[in-house]
């Protein structure tokens, strides 16, 4: 029995560092095994300009680890007042990877963001004039749609279009949940892509809501049925370079996802790649976990692969109860369980 994995070191392609305190802890716990990471704007205020994206990455980098070389690829957070201006200068900086779409009111800190999917064609056609790829969170917003279908409809009222009219932008549907959502990039090229979290692959409703309500498996989208868990595990055990690696980790303090309105985000970045590797190799495909966690997500950012490696042995390891980051207490996803894998 293998008793150590050696993989090409991996990226994050999705990832919350939160600020200020935060990043003594976030930035340290992603550091130490990933390289780069997708860092998500949504801060307040969000990171709508090249200046607060730079200022941003500073602050990241004074909490990565000496020799960590840890890279954060910096993400402008769309909103209805972004110009084309803008992206050109995204574009230039050299510092930013994606733009990201969060219809207003969709999630955490998202109430600066699109109003109207559809009513930013402008910006699309900038992105896919200055190759930035855009990074989506799929889901509508409108009450009256019911929460488990918000990823459904976000592809067929806003998605479709977007894929067909601007054909070179390269879209990242961050987060896939459902059945529908993998379906829509299986059915497109490699520029339709996919962010898969192991909460989606590993879970689904029902460890949120059956026998009792488990806060610390909420997040956004919310977890689906197990046919959409199928789905996206199917999808990822395939070995397709269009779904890879991003954790979401998005941490909350404990006090705020254990209350009677829970924040949602699950903080997976302390266990992130053993999660991963427990998932593939209860799939008996231990021998995919490389290219899903590091080869499949440079591909499609262009980026260059990895050329140094990280280890993983063979040794039960139980995820901590709580984590200190910044002065908060958080709980990390799946707190308590035993792995099979841990770092070395
Ligand atoms: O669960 C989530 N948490 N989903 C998101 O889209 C945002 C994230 C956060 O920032 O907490
Ligand atoms: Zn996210």
């Amino acid at each position: 029995m293998t008793t150590t994995l050696t993989l090409t070191r991996p990226d994050d392609w999705h990832l919350h560092f939160r600020d200020g305190d935060q990043l003594r802890g976030t930035v340290p716990a992603t550091a130490q095994v990933f390289r780069r990471a997708i860092v998500m704007p949504n801060l307040t205020p969000p990171i709508t300009t090249v200046a607060l994206a730079q200022s941003y990455r500073q602050r990241i980098l004074a909490q990565a680890p000496d020799q960590s070389l840890f890279e954060p690829l910096m993400v402008l957070y769309l909103t209805d007042a972004t110009t084309r201006q803008q992206i050109i200068d995204a574009a230039a900086s050299g510092i930013i990877y994606g733009a990201k779409l969060y219809p207003a009111g969709a999630t955490t800190n998202s109430d600066s963001g699109v109003s109207d999917p559809a009513g930013i064609y402008p910006l699309y056609e900038e992105l896919e004039k200055q190759n930035i790829p855009l990074l989506l969170h799929g889901e509508v917003t409108e009450s009256e749609i019911d929460i488990f279908d918000r990823e459904k409809v976000f592809i067929d009222r806003y998605l479709a279009d977007i894929r067909n009219r601007f054909p070179a932008l390269r879209i990242v549907f961050e987060h896939v949940t459902t059945a529908d959502g993998v379906q829509f990039v299986q059915s497109h090229d490699r520029l339709t892509a996919a962010t898969v979290t192991p909460q989606h692959l590993m879970m689904n409703r029902n460890d949120l809501l059956a026998g009792g309500i488990r806060p610390h498996n909420y997040c956004l989208p919310v977890l689906k049925r197990r046919e959409h868990q199928l789905a996206i595990q199917q999808a990822v055990l395939s070995g397709d370079p269009r779904f890879f690696l991003g954790t979401d980790s998005a941490p909350h303090a404990q006090n705020k996802k254990e209350a009677a309105c829970g924040c949602a985000g699950c903080y997976s970045a302390p266990a992130a790649l053993p999660l991963y590797a427990t998932f593939f190799e209860q799939h008996q495909a231990l021998d995919r976990l490389e290219s899903f966690a590091s080869f499949f997500g440079p591909d499609f950012y262009q980026l260059p692969r990895n050329s140094d490696t990280v280890t993983l042995i063979r040794e039960n390891w139980t995820i901590p109860s709580h984590a200190e980051v910044g002065g908060l207490t958080m709980v990390p996803w799946q707190a308590g369980v035993e792995l099979p894998w841990r770092m070395a």
